[in-house]
């Protein structure tokens, strides 16, 4: 069995107050609460609102994981953020988080890798702290998805939420015989499948002129029955190959933690890897699809309810645009 090296120390999270549920969304596409409940488990989201972006959603959760961590924020050394939404094209909304908590010793930059950001963040921290460069990495997925979401198309617009979840990572005491901590993280990507979930516009491709607004390039776009088929064999695969790498089998966890994208997903999944319901962490339907907040979210949900508790072998594993798809084996 793999001997980890670094420890989440921290968790935190948090979601705009502002509530939309299924009955709202009836009243702004042609839809039903049916529809998207036996569809996706989704009953409700968060909206960030106007004037409210993914770093105001990052910097409480940031707040709250390095209290849970107990870390005086001059001691984090590295801020990585995965989010699909940034603040701004430049500089990166890790930069601002890092002025907003004054984390005056830190290198900040943020990851693209939409709804996967959060654990190739979490394995770009791992890497560092590895190699001894950093001690102490802050690690952000954050999101206002709803900014990019055509609220006239009724075949995206139902699924996504905005929120962030965070995690302090930090180097395992020499002497630690427990196996807490990071045992494994399998990263992966596949670029051919690029179009099937993407926002064409705002970039060099395509930059924003009145053009593409007007052709309303600038919102997720996604072909949502592809997506979920590759979503589904992926997720399983990588969570296997993850798990078996440090010598564990799915029997052996405690809790899955899938991607929050859509309820059928996440049993499909479970399903594929012979992992009962009960062992399946859900939230989706009072989030929606967070993207790269969603694991943190989850996870600092878990660890606060209790649901994770010390000793548990926790599996996480998320899925997103570029395709990009990764899975975690974390002893807690
Ligand atoms: N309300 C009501 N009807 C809707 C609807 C909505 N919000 N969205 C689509 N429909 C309709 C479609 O227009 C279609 O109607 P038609 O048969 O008359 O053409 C019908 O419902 C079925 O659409 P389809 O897209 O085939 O449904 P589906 O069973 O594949 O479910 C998703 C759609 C999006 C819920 C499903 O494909 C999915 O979850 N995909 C993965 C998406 C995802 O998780 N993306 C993020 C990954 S990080």
């Amino acid at each position: 069995m793999s001997k980890p090296n670094v420890h989440i120390l921290g968790t935190g999270s948090y979601a705009p107050e502002k509530v939309l549920n299924n009955a709202d969304l009836m009243r702004m596409v042609d839809t039903t609460d049916d529809w998207i409940t036996t569809r996706t488990g989704i009953k409700e989201r968060r909206v960030a609102g106007p004037g409210v972006a993914t770093s105001d959603l990052a910097t409480p959760a940031a707040k709250a994981a390095l209290e849970a961590a107990g870390l005086d924020v001059l001691d984090v050394d590295l801020i990585l953020l995965g989010t699909a939404t940034p603040d701004m094209l430049f500089p990166s909304t890790a930069c601002v988080v890092q002025s907003n908590l004054g984390a005056r010793n830190a290198a900040a930059f943020d990851l693209s890798a939409a709804c996967s950001g959060f654990l190739y963040a979490v394995s770009v921290g791992k890497a560092f702290i590895e190699s001894g460069t950093y001690r102490n990495a802050l690690v952000i997925g954050a999101e206002t998805l709803t900014n990019i979401l055509n609220w006239e198309d009724r075949t995206t617009c139902v699924l996504f939420g905005d929120g962030a979840g965070a995690v302090v990572l930090g180097r395992a005491d020499e002497e630690d015989k427990t196996g807490t901590g990071i045992h494994a993280i399998h990263l992966h990507s596949d670029g051919d499948l690029t179009k099937l979930l993407y926002m064409p516009a705002g970039g060099s491709r395509i930059p924003t002129s009145a053009d593409s607004v007007e052709k309303k390039l600038h919102y997720v776009k996604m072909e949502g029955r592809e997506v979920f088929k590759h979503a589904v064999k992926l997720m399983s695969t990588a969570m296997e190959e993850t798990l078996a790498d440090a010598g564990f089998t799915p029997a052996d966890l405690d809790l899955l933690i899938p991607h929050q994208a859509n309820l059928r997903i996440m049993e499909a999944v479970a399903k594929r890897l012979e992992i009962p319901n009960e062992k399946v962490f859900v939230n989706v339907d009072r989030y929606g699809n967070t993207s790269a907040a969603s694991v943190p979210i989850a996870l600092d949900e878990a660890v606060r309810s209790g649901r994770i508790k010390p000793g548990d072998l926790v599996g996480t594993v998320v899925f997103g645009g570029g395709f990009t798809w990764a899975a975690a084996a974390v002893r807690f």
